[in-house]
């Protein structure tokens, strides 16, 4: 790849998502736009470039954000955060939720990749709050992601770390041409809506404030006023108390922020903030 080339989709990928590729990355976005070069059939990075330059760029621009930005995940990833959910949110919230006259139980999934994200966190809900009313936003950069995040149908594999109750509680099990996957069922589909949602452009597409937010392995794809841009918005998004997780190699020590760790990963937006 020419150092043009390079710049140019360093450039057009910052402008777009704010993920920043540092030199280091070189050879990764080489062999990811190797993929795109095959899709669009185009026998060269120049054309690539090209056709990204062009007026009909837009489809091509969200592939190319959806082929450099990594979307791996699992169910339950960095346990500790359902654990602390479960025993410290959920009750804490569920004492204020009378006085402070709250509808609902309200969590943010802001970078939420194929689902297995939002899915723990309303298996964790639904164990926690089984009479309460509650409901999860997530939202993506990848429209592709959100498609197979909003279908909820997931490979035997993935799940096999998934205690057998909440196999049984939540998933159904494919036959014929699905056998060997599982969808999640509709009861857990109903309580999280899927958006599209760039974190760092305009403002998201909901009023109500969170009493959690999670944000977690995203962070480290951008630099620093990147981060401090971030965390200022999602804060504004938590109700006072509220908590933010992000992921464990994620610390927010470098950053300028009015927040409180409570634990490694765990951040609490100030009372009276
Ligand atoms: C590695 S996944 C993390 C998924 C999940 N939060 C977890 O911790 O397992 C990162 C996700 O961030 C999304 N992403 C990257 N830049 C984004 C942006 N500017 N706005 C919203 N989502 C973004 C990617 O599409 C990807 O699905």
């Amino acid at each position: 790849m020419r150092d043009s080339e390079f710049e140019f989709i360093r450039s057009i990928v910052y402008k777009r998502s704010r993920i920043s590729l540092g030199p280091d990355k070189r050879e990764l976005v080489s062999a990811r736009l190797g993929k795109r070069l095959r899709a669009t059939k185009l026998p060269s990075l120049g054309d690539y470039c090209r056709l990204l330059k062009s007026p009909d760029a837009e489809e091509e621009l969200g592939n190319l954000i959806d082929a450099i930005s990594t979307n791996h995940t699992f169910f339950f990833r960095e346990s500790v955060h359902f654990d602390f959910l479960r025993d410290k949110v959920v009750p804490e919230m569920s004492e204020r939720a009378r006085a402070e006259r709250w509808r609902r139980f309200y969590v943010w999934s802001a970078a939420c990749s194929s689902g297995e994200e939002p899915y723990s966190i309303a298996m964790t809900l639904a164990g926690a709050l089984p009479q309460s009313p509650w409901h999860i936003e997530a939202t993506d950069i990848s429209r592709r992601i959100l498609t197979k995040a909003a279908d909820a149908i997931y490979d035997e594999d993935t799940l096999a770390k998934l205690a057998p109750t909440l196999m049984r509680t939540h998933f159904q099990r494919g036959f014929g041409p699905q056998e060997g996957q599982y969808r999640v069922k509709s009861a857990l589909r109903e309580r999280v809506t899927f958006r599209h949602l760039n974190l760092l452009e305009g403002e998201p597409p909901f009023t109500e404030t969170f009493q959690a937010i999670f944000c977690r392995n995203v962070m480290i794809y951008f630099d620093r006023p990147t981060q401090e841009e971030l965390v200022g918005r999602l804060a504004r998004r938590l109700v006072p108390g509220g908590y933010l997780f992000v992921g464990h190699s994620e610390s927010l020590s470098p950053i300028r922020h009015d927040l409180r760790m409570i634990k490694p990963a765990i951040y609490q937006k100030p009372f009276g903030s």
